[in-house]
């Protein structure tokens, strides 16, 4: 039996921003992570491949399943980037612990799990740069348009500054950041979202290429402020940033609900994360902080609740 897995994530700052061409920060969190098995089946014919996902009720044979199959299109595209037309038959099964669509980037980490677990078996390498060019692929049928951070976080697995078409910068985070993250239980359905802020951009380029631009100039605020371990900025950033994620449309009543719970309660700053309308929320906190930010956050109703320490003296971005 041989596997592979890969982390979640999360977008610091910058997300829909950088479906135009601006930057994003995104980091991996790996208390949640997508993982996959893959164990030979034997007495079946070569090139028979099994896909069991329990935990989306999909339990089916690669050649019945149509190629718009997430899970189904990652193993074709891994299968055909590694040169093998008729491998020994095989089962794939997928669990993970991420929560599907909240912005976590679970499409993206079940992907690259695969991705990875179909190389070991094979005793192949692929580098995170293939990884995540073959989770792009998957990334595109969930919205036309994916910038592709979520692929690149989840197969880099470390901090990155990120530009659609760019090579991925990795950024230290020398002072840990104490994160809280949670879920408002309602599913974040990120094509209406990036469809939606297409519509309004339509509309009125100037007003959104503007808000676009002063998301970018937080995103790059809050990495220098980040990598000088300048990180007091950073609540009111976060802010900002989620007054103008407000602007273009993305936030929601329950979003709102949990950033003020997590501000009342003492989080230095708060906004959602991910795609919007639905998903999570992060908020920054000092340590000290940590378990009434927490409690205050499940009183306001959120379905799941996260801590994460990212960063650190001894955190690797080599
Ligand atoms: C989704 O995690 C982030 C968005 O910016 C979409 C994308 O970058 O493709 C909303």
């Amino acid at each position: 039996m041989t596997s592979g897995s890969a982390p979640g994530k999360i977008i610091l700052f910058g997300e829909h921003a950088v479906v135009y061409g601006r930057p994003a920060l995104a980091v991996p969190i790996s208390q949640v992570r997508a993982h996959a098995t893959i164990e030979d089946i034997e007495g079946v014919p070569t090139g028979r491949i099994q896909l069991q996902a329990p935990q989306i009720q999909l339990s089916a044979w690669l050649d019945e399943l149509p190629p718009e199959e997430p899970l189904a299109r990652v193993t074709r595209l891994t299968l055909r980037a590694l040169e093998l037309d008729q491998p020994p038959a095989f089962r794939i099964t997928v669990h993970s612990t991420i929560p599907i669509a909240s912005g976590l980037g679970s499409g993206a980490a079940v992907s690259v799990a695969v991705v990875r677990a179909i190389a070991a078996h094979f005793g192949r390498r692929l580098s995170p740069g293939e990884q995540s060019a073959l989770a792009f692929e998957v990334e595109k049928l969930h919205h036309g348009k994916p910038s592709g951070i979520d692929n690149t976080v989840v197969a880099y697995e470390r901090p990155v500054y990120f530009v659609r078409g760019a090579e991925p910068e990795p950024f230290a985070i020398p002072t840990p950041l104490s994160l809280i993250i949670a879920d408002t239980g309602l599913a974040t359905p990120t094509a209406e979202a990036v469809m939606g802020v297409r519509r309004r951009w339509e509309a009125d380029k100037q007003a959104y290429e503007d808000f676009f631009d002063q998301i970018a100039a937080l995103v790059k605020q809050a990495r220098r402020a980040i990598e000088s371990g300048h990180t007091d900025c950073l609540g009111p950033l976060m802010d900002r940033n989620q007054e103008l994620l407000a602007a273009i449309g993305v936030s929601s009543p329950e979003l709102d609900r949990l950033i003020t719970a997590a501000r009342a309660a003492g989080a230095s700053g708060a906004k959602l994360s991910g795609a919007g309308l639905g998903g999570n929320v992060i908020a920054l906190v000092n340590p000290q902080d940590a378990e009434a930010v927490t409690h205050a956050l499940r009183s306001a109703g959120a379905s799941l609740v996260l801590r994460s320490v990212v960063g650190g003296p001894d955190h690797d971005i080599s």
